[in-house]
């Protein structure tokens, strides 16, 4: 997978040339540009904003500048645009499961108030776009958004985790959050690893994790439960 970053703070994207991102660039799993956006500016002050229309607190990013990067980085070929943005879809790990598919990610960080509109309406005309959203608050910019979306892609692509049954087991891979987990020794502070996990009795390993994915996921995450169709339950699973 190729992912290019434009952005006026580069710098902020260094982590993603860190532990297992830095790893799938050297084993050639994942090719990684981070562009400044003010190679776009012309003026001495190398502007990227400007005051909104219609008034208002902040400051707007320039569609001309917008307009050229995203011209030259993607020049001749037609990658999928994540603008990342609270007033986006929310990113899910169904997203990063389908981007994941994705040959080729451009993402474009905006800062301030965001970008003008007509960046992204006129980009959709030659390419895919998606506005993400990571949660429901407001970051300064978008690249921490970047650093979470690109690692949550990352580690779905074939070869960049160590064990590939690993994202198998993720929290929300069957829409329900993952249970605890525990490693030697076997009590710690008085607390001793349930003795189910050490029975050796795999049919039962499994119901317990169930159970406890199950009984987590309602106390923390009722909304995750409440979406799930019947088919997702089995016919033991608990009512909780
Ligand atoms: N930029 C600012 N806040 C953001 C958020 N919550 N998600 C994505 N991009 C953002």
């Amino acid at each position: 997978m190729r992912v290019d970053v434009i952005t006026i703070f580069p710098e902020y994207l260094t982590p993603l040339r860190e532990a297992l991102l830095g790893k799938a660039i050297d084993k050639g799993l994942l090719e990684l540009g981070v562009h400044d956006l003010r190679r776009w500016t012309y003026d001495v002050h190398k502007a990227v904003d400007d005051s909104p229309f219609g008034g208002g607190p902040g400051m707007v990013m320039k569609p001309q500048v917008w307009g050229e990067a995203l011209d030259e980085v993607c020049a001749g070929d037609t990658p999928r645009l994540i603008v990342p943005t609270p007033a986006g879809r929310p990113f899910t790990q169904a997203m990063a499961t389908e981007l994941a598919q994705e040959r080729r990610l451009v993402f474009a960080c905006g800062r301030y108030e965001g970008i003008d509109q007509r960046v992204i309406d006129d980009a959709a005309t030659r390419m895919p776009v998606d506005e993400v959203s990571i949660g429901d608050y407001v970051l300064v910019g978008g690249e921490v958004a970047v650093l979470t979306i690109v690692e949550a892609v990352v580690r779905l692509l074939p070869g960049v985790l160590g064990n590939p049954a690993s994202h198998q087991q993720d929290s929300f891979s069957d829409g329900l959050l993952e249970g605890p987990s525990y490693t030697r020794p076997v009590v710690w502070r008085d607390r001793a690893v349930p003795d189910v996990l050490r029975s050796g009795n795999h049919a039962a390993i499994a119901r317990w994790r169930r159970d406890q994915a199950l009984e987590r996921t309602f106390h923390r995450r009722p909304d995750l439960l409440e979406a799930l169709p019947d088919s997702a339950l089995d016919k033991h699973d608990r009512k909780l």
